[in-house]
């Protein structure tokens, strides 16, 4: 593993995290953390990781880009200005297509390019007392580079457009009821509770979380009647890849009341 100026970066067997480290400046998105994030997210990428979990250091999940460096110094040079901000769609993106789970650790401060952060990885979990916003609004612009796209995508109507008019502020509590986040436990259990869920995903096996993914993504877009056929398609397709792993291991020990599938994971013989 590379050691990075802006980003820690861990792997742990099938589980990764990356935790934004600029807490004094609360974990903003400086040009270097972004070209730090498109190289770490390469390394994930090539370990073939199960899980990503993204958190922050200190206490801020991520204060957004840094308005300084990103947007006031290069402002006016667009060539450097482009330079800049590109790598930033670059790893945003790469996590967005993240085949593994992605989870966002929400530990403090999720403002603008921090609160797209969150609504783009699959599983967040939140401190209740973590602050979001979509703080655009105070400086005169609108949740742009995918964040619109992000919050749009999380929120009703009525509630997306409440926030990105207004730039008020919302708690990880609150983000649970608005769709933003899965559940908000207190800070001082934070670390418990996302390790309990990550032990539970690494219990899966790699291809049917990266179907599960991608079946869950292309059906949005499908008729009823068209997500039948693909489903079934794709499933016959996992089944190939998995050498048919849950017929032949997890179903017989079912027929052999090993396990109780409502209740628990079978034991994965091979992972592919
Ligand atoms: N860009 C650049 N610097 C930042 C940012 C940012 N987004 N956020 C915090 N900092 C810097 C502060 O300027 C300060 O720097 P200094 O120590 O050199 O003075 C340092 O981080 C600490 O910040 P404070 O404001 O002192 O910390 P505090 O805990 O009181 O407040 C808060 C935290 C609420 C997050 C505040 O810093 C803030 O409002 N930051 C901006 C949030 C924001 O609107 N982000 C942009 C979102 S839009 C987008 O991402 C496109």
């Amino acid at each position: 593993m590379k050691k990075y100026e802006c980003v820690n970066l861990t792997i742990d067997g099938d589980v990764a995290t990356v935790q934004l480290n600029r807490p004094e400046k609360r974990n903003c998105l400086s040009p270097t953390l972004h070209r730090n994030m498109v190289d770490a997210l390469k390394e994930v990428a090539a370990a073939k990781c199960k899980v990503l979990v993204v958190t922050g250091s200190g206490d801020s999940f991520s204060a957004g880009m840094d308005l300084e460096q990103c947007f006031l110094e290069p402002f006016d040079d667009p060539q450097r200005f482009i330079e800049i901000n590109t790598p930033c769609f670059e790893w945003l993106t790469h996590l967005k297509d993240f085949p593994g789970v992605t989870v966002a650790k929400v530990n403090g401060w999720a403002f603008g390019g921090g609160f797209e952060i969150a609504s783009i990885c699959d599983i967040v979990i939140a401190a209740e007392e973590s602050v979001w916003g979509l703080s655009e609004i105070n400086f005169g612009i609108f949740p742009g580079g995918g964040a619109t796209w992000s919050y749009a995508h999380n929120m009703t109507r009525k509630q997306a457009l409440f926030y990105a008019l207004t730039g008020a502020t919302l708690t990880g509590k609150q983000a649970v009821d608005l769709g933003l986040a899965t559940m908000a436990v207190p800070l001082k259990d934070l670390d418990a509770e996302v390790a309990k869920w990550v032990a539970n995903l690494t219990q899966k096996g790699r291809a049917v979380l990266r179907k599960t993914k991608e079946v869950y993504e292309k059906s949005l877009g499908m008729t009823f009647q068209e997500s039948i056929g693909w489903e079934m398609a794709k499933m016959w397709e996992l089944s190939r890849e998995t050498n048919d792993d849950w017929i032949r291991t997890a179903l017989k020990s079912f027929a052999k009341r090993e396990f109780k599938p409502g209740l628990q994971s079978y034991q994965l013989t091979k992972d592919v």
